[in-house]
Parts: structure tokens; C-alpha cells; sequence
């Protein structure tokens, strides 16, 4: 299939043929206000092989960038690292259009495939550690479960030094550039870590496994190819470097206050509660859900040491952003956060409450009671609201002092 788009060379024997998606904005819950890619890659040895395939409707262009360097009828051999759509949707065409005489997953991966598409007769399950032979070059299967699903593999070619990481050391980075030294640096780590916040918090555990396999290798890796954003090819250890620290994670004395307001009196506390945080010497951010979507929200938690969350209170409930946003956070299971909640209400007053059950219920540490204002945050509840940041901002310095 000839077409407009073409393949990137990656190495010698190396090649990206993946697909730009610039419009998405939404992935699951996940703002992506840069797009993405969904990146494939073509591997040139006896056995040409696709790693990857691409979400349902890029399959043309992956299918173009293919035929730039090969015809696609010359595809031996598929692997699908991991079995998301967003990696699968044009498996199953894929299939069809090269007829590869193999299509290998992991066990789990050939599972999901199957349920997903019906593939199983076609799939091959490869064993933890096997190495496939595609004359010329050789590919080495490590399973990362959980990293993203239970199905989840990375191939390392050794030739190459080169790891195909499917999810891992990814971002949501729409960009012609294919290489990490073709962007900007400071975006690129914003980007990597929205990306591990939203994606891969709840699974540290399973990220600090993949790390030690990946160490074990033994061999330096010159190039990391994931299946979305650039190519690691500058400095390759740089985002083992940073899961390691994601993933322990590192809390520091940055605070977030949360809020949402009905008519300003929820507000009027954070930022009294803001500005006792940066008086006493802690690091806040005020993160007003009317203008923050939840994944700006879980990247500031990532590094944060504090949480202190303000609702309104609605008709006896949490104001309903908050309730949106406080079942995100749950869902990405941060650890070693401290906290407190407060809110204005009118006449029942179960909004700063349930924010301090809901923040319980995440394990935060609570260090203060709810604070509370009947409408209008009177000037003393105003100083309180300080002093509680400033008290917060002490903890802080004393559990993350800065050197
Ligand atoms: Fe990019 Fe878990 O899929």
C-alpha cells in the first residue's frame, strides 16, 4: 500500500511505522492535550518482523509507512507486546493483509488476544526469557505483568541493544520527531510523568519488577522504543532512572490543594490555606477543578507530599467535581500522602467531611480536623484556614527538608 507516510529509520535493521494521532484529547479519563502515537516498528532480518500494530483506524498509515521499506506480504513474523487496542486494533487486518507464517504473545497476551478478537488459533505463546531466532537478528521476551495488563511482554533485540517497551517509558506526545533529542527536554518529563501518574501509579510495584528484569539483562541498552512518544536513543537510562524514582515515589514538601466553590467561599480557604503553605515553606499549588482535569491532577500529585482537598457542600453530598475527581485519585492508589480537608456549606454541612472520609479511604494521613465555614469564611476561620497551611507546610520541611 503506497501512501503519504513513511518510515523512520531507527537503527540499520530498525524501523518505526507506527501512526501520529494528533486529535485524540481524551484516552480513558486521560487528557491528551498533545495527541499521541501508537508506534509500530519493523524489524529487517530473515524473518521480517512487525513489533506492534496500531489502534483501529491508523492501520492504512501504518500500512504505508510498511510498504516504504518493505512490501508488507514480506512480514514473517508478528509479535504484540501487549494486547490494548490501542496497540491491536489492526491486528486482526494486519493478519489478513501479510498472512505472517507467525503472530507470538505472551500467554496472558494470546488469552486477551483471543477474547478480543477471536485470534487464537493464529497466536503463539512465547515463554519468559525465550529467544526467537529471525536469522540475523534475535528477539528475547521478558514479561512485565501489569506493566500495563496481566498480558504485558518487552522484546529486547540484541543486536541492537534496543528494548521494545509497549506501554513502559512511553507518553502521550503527538510530534514528527521520533527521537528524545529532537524535543524539548522539560516536555518530555512533563510528559513522561503525566504519563506514569496516570497510567502506571497503581502498578509501582509491578514497574520496580520490570526495572530489576530490565537490569538483569546485563547488557547496556543504547535505544528504548516504546509504543507511544519518542524513542529513548540520548540517554536510555534517563527513564529507568526516573520510574525508579516514580515508583518508590519520591514525596517532597510541594503541597496540592484541591478545591472546587459554589460561590467562593470554598475558595476564599484554599487560598488562605495556600498561602499559610508557602508562608511556612512548603511548595503549593492551588489546582481549581473548574479549570484542572484530573490527569493535571494525578501528574501534580505524583511528586507532592501533601493533599488538602475543599468541597462545597451539595444538597448533603460533595460538590460533584470532587466527587469525579476524588474516585480518580482512589483508582491511582497514591502512597505517603498527608493531608486535610476543609469546605464551606450552608445549613448540613457533610461536604468537608466526606472529603476527610474519601481521603481516609485513599490512606492520606490526616493531620487536622475538617475546616469548616458556614458560608462566608468569617476573618477568624480565614486565619485558622492559614495557620492550618502553615502548620501542614512545618510537617512538611521536617519530612522532605530540602537540600
Ligand atoms: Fe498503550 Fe496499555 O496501552
Amino acid at each position: 500500500m503506497q501512501g503519504p507516510f513513511h518510515a523512520v529509520k531507527v537503527t540499520d535493521n530498525v524501523y518505526w511505522v507506527g501512526a501520529i494521532d494528533w486529535s485524540i484529547r481524551e484516552f480513558h479519563g486521560y487528557s491528551t492535550g498533545r495527541g499521541t502515537t501508537y508506534n509500530a516498528f519493523l524489524v529487517l532480518a530473515e524473518k521480517v518482523t512487525l513489533i506492534d500494530t496500531v489502534k483501529a483506524g491508523f492501520g492504512d498509515e501504518m500500512l504505508s509507512r510498511i510498504a516504504s521499506v518493505v512490501d508488507p506480504s514480506q512480514i514473517d513474523v508478528i509479535i504484540s507486546n501487549h494486547a490494548e487496542p490501542d496497540h491491536t486494533g489492526e491486528l486482526a487486518r494486519t493478519i489478513e493483509c501479510v498472512k505472517p507464517s507467525a503472530v507470538y504473545a505472551s500467554k496472558n497476551g494470546c488469552r486477551a488476544l483471543h477474547d478480543h478478537y477471536g485470534l487464537g488459533e493464529k497466536l503463539t505463546p512465547v515463554q519468559e526469557g525465550q529467544t526467537l531466532d529471525l536469522g540475523g537478528a534475535s528477539l528475547t521476551f521478558l514479561e512485565t505483568k501489569m506493566c500495563h495488563w496481566p498480558d504485558s511482554m518487552v522484546s529486547y533485540l540484541a543486536e541492537d541493544k534496543l528494548l521494545f517497551s509497549q506501554d513502559g517509558f512511553g507518553m502521550h506526545l503527538a510530534s514528527h520527531e521520533r527521537f528524545d533529542d529532537e524535543i524539548d527536554p522539560a516536555l518530555l518529563r512533563y510528559e513522561a510523568a503525566k504519563y506514569y501518574a496516570n497510567i502506571l501509579m497503581p502498578l509501582g510495584r509491578f514497574v520496580q519488577k520490570t526495572l530489576d528484569k530490565i537490569r538483569d539483562v546485563g547488557v547496556p541498552l543504547e535505544i528504548i522504543a516504546p509504543d507511544h512518544g519518542p524513542l529513548w536513543r540520548s540517554k536510555p537510562s534517563l527513564p529507568l532512572d526516573w520510574y525508579a524514582e516514580w515508583s518508590a515515589p519520591t514525596r517532597s514538601d510541594k503541597a496540592v490543594v484541591l478545591y472546587d466553590t459554589m460561590w467562593h467561599h470554598t475558595e476564599q480557604l484554599a487560598r488562605a490555606i495556600g498561602e499559610g503553605l508557602g508562608d511556612g515553606g512548603a511548595r503549593p499549588t492551588l489546582l481549581p477543578l473548574s479549570g484542572t482535569d484530573r490527569s493535571e491532577l494525578a501528574t501534580r500529585i505524583l511528586e507532592a507530599g501533601a493533599l488538602m482537598v475543599g468541597s462545597p457542600t451539595m444538597n448533603k453530598q460533595l460538590y460533584p467535581t470532587l466527587a469525579d475527581a476524588l474516585t480518580y485519585l482512589k483508582g491511582l492508589a497514591p502512597t505517603g500522602l498527608v493531608g486535610a480537608a476543609f469546605g464551606s456549606h450552608g445549613w448540613s454541612g457533610e461536604g468537608a467531611k466526606l472529603v476527610e472520609a474519601a481521603l481516609r479511604d485513599m490512606n492520606v494521613e490526616i493531620l487536622a480536623p475538617p475546616t469548616a465555614a458556614r458560608y462566608q469564611p468569617t476573618p477568624q476561620g480565614l486565619q485558622d484556614a492559614y495557620d492550618l497551611g502553615v502548620s501542614i507546610a512545618k510537617e512538611l520541611r521536617q519530612r522532605y527538608p530540602r537540600t
